[in-house]
């Protein structure tokens, strides 16, 4: 056995081997099962990039009509679950609600045990249709009192969930942001609620046991919960002075400024590129003349004082803002997109399995003698 490393936060650490994608490795931008973000996130749509990510091959026109409909045909909610959402209180973080919707689906429609690659694919399926729904229809009851039918007949992921927020068809422009969204939220190597997922199924645990613990990780804001955070940042802000006043008062507190930075990328993030450029899309079909400068004066500072640059999170905030959307849906939207990547990790786990289950390095007490109660 090689000599045992140790890194804080494991930075650096090769923790296991991936044909998903490749995150600015030596030589590669990121890239999902060698296509580049660049060429999917303007070329294709979601559902091709969930079915690459599932399948390690873009989709024949056969398979994905076949892979659309099965979609389409799984955005029904059993009433079992909808009646566990309607207990769901208003106040409840949508997080929380998908987390429990996916465990609650995992109760009335759990994998056979053992696995088969047939049944983890019709649960991934499943779990990539229903999850608009489920986050939908609790928002909608709880918010507004509404028992919505969430199978309605458009025919995308991201259209569906724009439908079941406005009521309505979304346009094509509002639809195609969220589906390159959606593309470029998709899939990021081992990063924490990956991680999450491939640690829960190396112990041979069933599909919705991962992506509950996934949704989890994912919540936190150092993670999926920086696109909530940068939003919170941004709002106040009345002008690129005003927000130029913040962030250097911010910085001398030390705070960290959300929506910057990344454990893997030194220089840029190559998705906040694709974002900025919707977000600019957006900001001029809304009329925003705030936002979206305040958002720049926020890279350029962060840029000239600190070195560092927007992550994808950051320039998603405003974008889903001109979309209309709330922004406690922000991370749900991550999630909708990143269980495609979480998926195909659970199932590349599976294929070639070994217990993850790494060692610490111990920094408590030296043995000692028991005390006895009546001494202590
Ligand atoms: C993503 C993140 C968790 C990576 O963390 P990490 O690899 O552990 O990096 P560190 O937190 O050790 O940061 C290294 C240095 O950069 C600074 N830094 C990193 N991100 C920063 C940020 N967003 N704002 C201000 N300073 C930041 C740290 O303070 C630290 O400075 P120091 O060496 O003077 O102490 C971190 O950049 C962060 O917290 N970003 C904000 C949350 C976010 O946007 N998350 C989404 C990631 S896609």
């Amino acid at each position: 056995m090689a000599e045992p490393t140790y890194s804080r936060g494991m930075a650096g650490v090769i923790a296991g081997e991936t044909a998903i994608a490749t995150v600015g490795q030596e030589g590669h931008g990121l890239t999902y099962r060698g296509y580049s973000i660049f060429d999917l996130a303007e070329h294709a749509t979601f559902e091709e990039v969930a079915w690459l990510l599932l399948h390690g091959e873009l989709p024949t026109a056969d398979e994905l009509a076949g892979f659309k409909a099965r979609l389409l045909a799984g955005r029904a909610l059993p009433k079992a679950l909808r009646h566990v959402l309607e207990q769901l209180p208003s106040t409840s973080h949508p997080m929380d609600v998908l987390r429990t919707g996916v465990s609650a689906l995992g109760c009335l429609e759990p994998e056979p045990e053992p696995a088969t690659p047939d049944a983890q694919q019709r649960i991934a399926e499943r779990l990539i249709a229903a999850l608009p729904s489920v986050l939908m229809y609790w928002y909608q009851f709880a918010h507004h009192g509404r028992q919505i039918d969430t199978a309605v007949e458009d025919g995308s992921v991201a259209g569906h969930f724009l439908h079941l927020l406005y009521g309505h068809m979304p346009d094509a422009t509002q639809q195609r942001a969220v589906d390159v969204s959606l593309i470029l939220y998709a899939e990021h190597e081992f990063n924490a609620s990956t991680f999450t997922a491939r640690i829960t199924t190396s112990t041979l645990s069933d599909v919705y046991s991962t992506i509950t613990g996934a949704i989890g990780t994912l919540r936190g804001p150092l993670h999926g919960g920086a696109n909530e955070a940068a939003m919170a940042l941004i709002e106040p802000l009345q002008n690129a002075d005003d927000a130029e006043r913040y962030i250097m008062e911010a910085l001398a507190r030390k705070d960290k400024i959300m929506g910057f930075g990344h454990r893997v990328y030194r220089v840029s993030d190559p998705r906040s590129d694709v974002i900025k450029g919707w977000a600019k899309t957006l900001a001029d079909a809304t009329g925003d003349t705030r936002l979206y400068p305040v958002s720049e004066r926020i890279e350029a500072v962060m840029r000239r004082e600190k070195d560092l640059f927007p992550n994808l999170d950051f320039y998603s905030a405003s974008a889903y803002h001109f979309l209309g959307i709330p922004t406690p849906l922000f991370t749900p939207i991550f999630v909708l997109s990143r269980v495609s990547g979480w998926l195909a990790h659970v199932f590349e786990q599976r294929g070639d399995n070994r217990l993850i289950r790494p060692s610490a390095v111990y920094t408590g007490p030296d043995e000692r003698a028991w005390v006895p109660i009546d001494q202590r």
